[in-house]
C-alpha cells in the first residue's frame, strides 16, 4: 500500500478484514450460509488480508435467489461481525475492515439483483443498505470510527459471476451518503472486476461514487506504481492498496521505491496447495 506522505512504508497499520461470504462458499466451510434471500444458519470469518485463504465456491445463482422472509437471524449475524471485531482486537491488529464487497453476504444485501427478500432488508435501496450500515454500526462501537474501514466493489461481477446492481451510482451512493455518519477511518474500492479488468459499464463512474464519500480513500485493482502515482497526484486517491504484487514480492514497498524488476506469481499457487509459491517467495538481497 502507498501510504500518504509521514507515514513509514516500511511497518505500516494492519487492518483485518472482517466478512461473511454469505452464499458464495460451500459445504467445505462446514455451515450453511446466511443469505439475502433464504433463511438459514451462517458463518463469519475473520480475514487476515495478507495472510488470506479464500473460500469463494460458489452456490448455485438459483439457490442464492430464493425468497424468504424471516428477519430472526440479523442480531445473530450483527453479533458475529462484532465478536470478529473484538476477536481482531484481541489479535493486536490496528483495525478492521468491514467487508461489503465482491458478492459476499453484505454485498448481496446491497444489489437488488441478489436481494430479494421482502422485509425491511430487502427491495429499496435504503432497506438492502440497511444490513452493511448496521454491521458497520456495531464494528464502529467495537474499535471507534477512526479505527474502522470499509471495501465496497460496485461493479464486480467477482465472485460467482453475479449480477450487477441495476442502478449502480443510486445504490452504491446512496450507501456511501449513509456511511459518512459514521466519520469512517477510509473507504476502500475495488475499481472495475476483481483482479480482472478496470473497466466498468456505462453510466458508473466511481470516481463521482468516491467523491460522495466524506473521508480517505483507497484505490485497488490492477494497479502499478505508475498508475498509482498518477491518480494520486490527480487527486483521485489517497492511498493504493495492491493485492496480488505483494504475493511474489513480499518486499513489494522496497522494489517500487528502488524501480526493482517485479515477480509475477502464477495463478496456480493463488489458492491453496500449500506455500510454495504463495508465500516462500524471496525479498531482494542486501
Ligand atoms: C489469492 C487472493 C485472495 C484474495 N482474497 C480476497 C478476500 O478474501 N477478500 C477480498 O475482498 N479480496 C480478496 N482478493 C482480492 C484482492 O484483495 C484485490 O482486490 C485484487 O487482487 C485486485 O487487486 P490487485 O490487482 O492489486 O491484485 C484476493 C486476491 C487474491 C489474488
Amino acid at each position: 500500500m502507498l501510504l500518504p506522505p509521514g507515514q513509514s512504508s516500511n511497518a505500516g497499520p494492519a487492518a483485518s478484514n472482517v466478512r461473511s461470504p454469505g452464499s458464495c462458499t460451500g459445504s467445505e466451510a462446514g455451515a450453511t450460509p446466511a443469505r439475502p434471500a433464504c433463511a438459514a444458519s451462517w458463518i463469519v470469518d475473520l480475514f487476515v488480508h495478507t495472510v488470506c485463504l479464500l473460500v469463494a465456491s460458489k452456490a448455485s445463482d438459483k439457490e442464492s435467489l430464493i425468497s424468504a422472509s424471516a428477519g430472526a437471524i440479523f442480531p445473530g449475524i450483527i453479533q458475529q461481525y462484532r465478536h470478529a471485531a473484538e476477536c481482531a482486537q484481541r489479535a493486536g491488529f490496528d483495525g478492521v475492515e468491514v467487508h461489503s464487497a465482491n458478492s459476499y453476504l453484505l454485498d448481496q444485501f446491497l444489489r437488488d439483483s441478489t436481494n430479494q427478500r421482502g422485509d425491511k432488508y430487502g427491495g429499496n435501496i435504503e432497506n438492502r443498505s440497511r444490513l452493511t450500515l448496521e454491521v458497520t454500526a456495531a464494528v464502529v462501537e467495537v474499535w471507534g470510527h477512526n479505527r474502522v474501514g470499509i471495501r465496497l466493489s460496485p461493479v464486480t461481477p467477482d465472485a460467482g459471476n453475479t449480477p450487477l446492481d441495476s442502478q449502480v451510482m443510486q445504490t452504491y451512493g446512496h450507501l456511501i451518503e449513509q456511511l459518512n455518519r459514521f466519520h469512517l477511518a477510509y473507504m476502500h474500492f475495488i475499481e472495475g472486476a476483481t483482479a480482472t479488468s478496470r473497466s466498468v459499464p456505462d453510466g458508473v463512474d466511481l470516481d463521482a461514487l468516491r467523491a460522495r464519500f466524506k473521508g480517505a480513500y483507497i484505490g485497488n485493482n490492477n494497479y502499478d506504481l505508475n498508475l498509482a502515482v498518477n491518480r494520486r497526484a490527480e487527486g483521485n486517491v489517497d492511498a493504493v492498496a495492491f493485492g496480488r504484487p505483494f504475493i511474489a514480492n513480499p518486499d513489494l514497498v522496497r522494489r517500487l521505491k528502488e524501480g526493482a524488476e517485479l515477480a509475477v506469481a502464477p495463478r496456480e499457487t493463488y489458492y491453496g496447495n500449500g506455500a510454495k509459491g504463495y508465500t516462500d517467495w524471496p525479498v531482494l538481497a542486501g
